[in-house]
């Protein structure tokens, strides 16, 4: 089972952007983040934040990868890359987008992280950070956000661990 590390209420876009940028300065080469939450609920909003904070270009444009699944960054060398796979048919094709490359380096976002299907087993359970946004029935601008770290249930392969995990990185929340 995975535990709930964190839960965090947010009020603004504002407060889910810096959350963002907090974790983006925790994040590490070889992480992969997985944003999950219904249509609108801000993963992209997430991700965007996440990129700009990381590059120099504070306002780099970050586009919604709805259509072309995937947009990747060069952000001071470190590639990451953004998925969105809400229009993923095939759990499997998401080798034609770069699945191996972005599994050999760099750092991943992913939303709609579900299409994987069983390809979520094939990553580094420490480097795995899952995201859950939720949307507020009673006000537009709250979120509940919560991060789980790994192990994941179905993940039995042993890594070797050269950053500390994501729970050891949280506890600076
Ligand atoms: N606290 C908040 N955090 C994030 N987004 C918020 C918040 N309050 C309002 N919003 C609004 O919610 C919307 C989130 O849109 P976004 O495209 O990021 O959603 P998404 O989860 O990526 O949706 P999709 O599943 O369609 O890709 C934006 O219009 C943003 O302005
Ligand atoms: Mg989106």
């Amino acid at each position: 089972m995975q535990n709930v590390t964190r839960t965090i209420q947010v009020s603004s876009e504002t407060q889910t952007r810096q959350l963002a940028a907090t974790l983006a300065r925790l994040a590490r080469h070889g992480d992969v983040i997985l944003l999950n939450g219904d249509l609108g609920a801000g993963k992209t909003l997430f991700a965007r934040a996440f990129i700009q904070a990381l590059s120099t270009d504070k306002n780099i444009d970050v586009p919604s990868p709805t259509f072309t699944l995937l947009q990747n960054y060069d952000v001071n060398g470190t590639v990451i890359w953004h998925f969105d796979l809400y229009r993923l048919s095939d759990p499997d094709e998401i080798y034609e987008i770069g699945w191996e490359d972005a599994l050999a380096g760099g750092i991943s976002l992913i939303e709609w992280p579900e299409r994987l299907d069983y390809h979520i087993d094939e990553i580094n359970s420490d480097k795995l950070l899952t995201i859950n946004i939720k949307l507020d029935s009673q006000n537009p601008d709250n979120r509940e956000i919560d991060l789980y770290c790994g192990p994941i249930p179905s993940d039995k392969t042993e890594h070797k661990q050269s950053e500390p995990a994501w729970h050891e990185r949280l506890k600076s929340l």
